[in-house]
Order: structure tokens, then sequence, then C-alpha cells
């Protein structure tokens, strides 16, 4: 069955490269973002995540944008005190009115010339909203590179997988209510 929110949605908008919006925020971690085991609290990096991601759909929806989601949070190596973090966020996917934001999450040492290593990955759903915070259209994204099409492609994947398992526990719980079980 075709899923019409994972093909081309019907958008009047002129559609936006992947390249307009794409930000990196740049944050040195210092003793206040450790957690108890010394190394950087999870959360800290999350929101981190949350404000790239927050910018990116704010540039590319032209207006505010909500976090609908987070999904696929993933945490590859511990960041530490003194590390130079980079948070790159792009528009992976359009819908209607949400967007999927893909982040990296890279660290360096903030004083040594060392390549940086990825710590981490991230995908988010954002919803552009208007005045009254209800969903408002977004511009399709145009992705141009290959590596833009193949995460295009991927966040079509994972849409269908949100809308799927949404639906699937929509209706186990609406059966369960339908038989009289409680929680
Ligand atoms: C996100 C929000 C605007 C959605 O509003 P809604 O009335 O449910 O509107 P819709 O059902 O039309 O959803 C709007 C879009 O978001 C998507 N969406 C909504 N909830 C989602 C979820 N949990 N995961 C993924 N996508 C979601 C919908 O699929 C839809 O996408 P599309 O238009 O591209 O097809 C609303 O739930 C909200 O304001 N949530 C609070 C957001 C917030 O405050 N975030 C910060 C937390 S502190």
């Amino acid at each position: 069955m075709t899923d019409p929110a994972t093909s081309a949605p019907e958008s009047e908008l002129p559609g936006k490269p992947t390249a307009a919006s794409r930000t990196t925020l740049s944050h040195i971690m210092s003793h206040n973002d450790t957690n108890l085991l010394g190394t950087v609290h999870g959360g800290v990096i999350m929101k981190l995540v949350d404000d790239a991601a927050g910018a990116v759909a704010g540039r590319h929806s032209g207006g505010a944008a909500v976090t609908a989601s987070m999904d696929e949070m993933v945490f590859l190596e511990p960041v530490r005190v003194g590390d130079l973090v980079h948070v790159k966020a792009q528009v992976n996917w359009t819908g209607r009115s949400s967007m999927e934001i893909g982040v990296r999450v890279l660290a360096e040492r903030w004083n040594e010339s060392t390549p940086a290593t990825q710590v981490g990955t991230a995908y988010l759903v954002f919803a552009a909203v208007g005045a009254e915070g209800r969903p408002r259209t977004v511009p399709p994204v145009i992705p141009e590179t290959e590596r833009d099409k193949r995460r295009h492609q991927e966040a079509q994947i994972r849409r269908t997988h949100r809308l799927a398992r949404r639906r699937a526990i929509k209706e186990l719980r609406d059966r369960r209510a339908a038989e009289g079980l409680s929680d």
C-alpha cells in the first residue's frame, strides 16, 4: 500500500535545497556538563541536538517549529570535559507540516589538532506551527548530493515505520478497550 505521507508531499511552496538550512552548533564541554561518572551527561548532548535541529527546522520552514519526536538518539562514544563538540544538523525529509532532521555529533579535544570523532547520531521530527500553535505547510526539501538523497530515502523508511508503529499501538489499545480490559 502506498503511504501518501511518504510520497512527494503536496505543497504550494517552492522547494528549498538541503544546504540552505544545514547548521552546525559548537560547544566546549565543561565541568558543569558532567554526570556522576565524570563524563558528559547524555541530556546535555540531547539539548544541543534539539537546539541545532530546532534551528534547522526554523530556517527551513521560515518560522516557528516544535519538536514532535526524537528517536534513535545513539551515543557511540563518551564525551569528556574539554571536548569541543560539533552538532551538525540538516533536513532529511519533509512531509506536509513535519520535517525529519538528522543530526551527527562530533567531538575533538578543544586544544589539539586531532581529527574529530563521531560520538552520536539522532533523528528528530519537528512540526512547523503557526501563531495558534497549529501545524502549517512546509516547503519541500530538495536533496542535492547523493548523500542527501540517501538520507532522504532512509528518512522515508523511518517515517513509514513511525506511522505503522503508532497505528498498530492505537489498534491494540482500541481492541483492548472494546474488550473492556483496563490498564
Ligand atoms: C507536534 C504537534 C504540533 C502536532 O500537532 P497535531 O495536532 O497532532 O497535528 P498533526 O497530527 O497534523 O501532526 C502534524 C505533523 O506532525 C507529525 N507528527 C505529529 N506527532 C508526531 C510524532 N509523535 N512523531 C512523528 N511525527 C509526528 C504528523 O505526522 C504530521 O506530519 P505531516 O503534516 O508532515 O504529515 C503537537 O502535538 C504539539 O504541539 N506538540 C507539542 C510540541 C512541543 O511543545 N515540543 C516541545 C516540547 S517541550
